[in-house]
């Protein structure tokens, strides 16, 4: 039996879709208020982990495999293998403000930010310097109300953006939830996972 982590957040319906399209329908939505959901008949327990715990679960060996955000794999930065990308679900990571709120070179701003590190990789190469101070959530807020002058977020529709008269300012680049994979379950469940590796990419719901 292999477990599989699932992100509980924006992820979730478009990695539920995926497993369907691969013909691994288990039932599990947006709603599912159980956190460890066992599917004997399939060879598999599911667990519901928030999508910041989830690579830590994974690395832990916890979880066999799961599925998150290349924004969150790329800030907690964890030693995973990182096989596919899904091709639902895709958004943008960029620098998000007032319309004209991108920095001028040489002035010194504050970026607000659920991801610290990568703002921080990101302002080095840019000709200008940023505080980064760090949220959990609501980012948008933060260019609204001054407590920032930019921030750095996701945008998927841009419905959040065009809601409180910001502007996607700078893409820094495209997120994908991906599927993540504990190198030690690959070597032990070898034929499993390269099975739901397969059935992934046959249904044309990863790449
Ligand atoms: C993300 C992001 C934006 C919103 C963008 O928030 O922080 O607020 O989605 O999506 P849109 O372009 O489709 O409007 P998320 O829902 O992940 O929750 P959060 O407020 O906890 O960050």
């Amino acid at each position: 039996m292999i477990r599989i982590a699932l992100p509980k957040g924006r992820n979730l319906e478009a990695v539920r879709a995926a497993l369907a399209g691969a013909g691994l329908e288990h039932g599990v939505d947006g709603d599912e208020r159980r956190l460890r959901v066992g599917l004997p008949d399939r060879g598999f327990e599911l667990l519901m982990l928030k999508d910041w715990d989830l690579p830590l679960y994974v690395e832990h060996g916890i979880a066999d495999c799961g599925f998150v955000g290349s924004d969150v794999l790329d800030e907690v930065d964890g030693d995973l293998l990182r096989p596919l990308r899904l091709t639902a679900g895709r958004c943008r990571l960029s620098f998000i403000g007032r319309p004209g709120a991108l920095p001028a070179p040489g002035s010194q701003v504050r970026l607000a930010t659920k991801y610290p590190l990568i703002a921080r990789r990101e302002v080095a190469r840019r000709p200008w310097g940023a505080e980064i101070l760090r949220l959990s959530g609501s980012i948008e807020l933060a260019p609204l109300l001054d407590l920032a002058e930019i921030a750095l977020d996701i945008v998927q529709t841009g419905r959040t953006l065009a809601e409180n008269h910001l502007e996607e300012l700078e893409v820094i680049g495209e997120v994908a939830p991906c599927l993540v994979i504990n190198r030690a379950s690959f070597q032990q469940h070898r034929a499993t996972l390269n099975e739901l590796i397969d059935r992934l990419e046959a249904a044309g719901v990863a790449e």
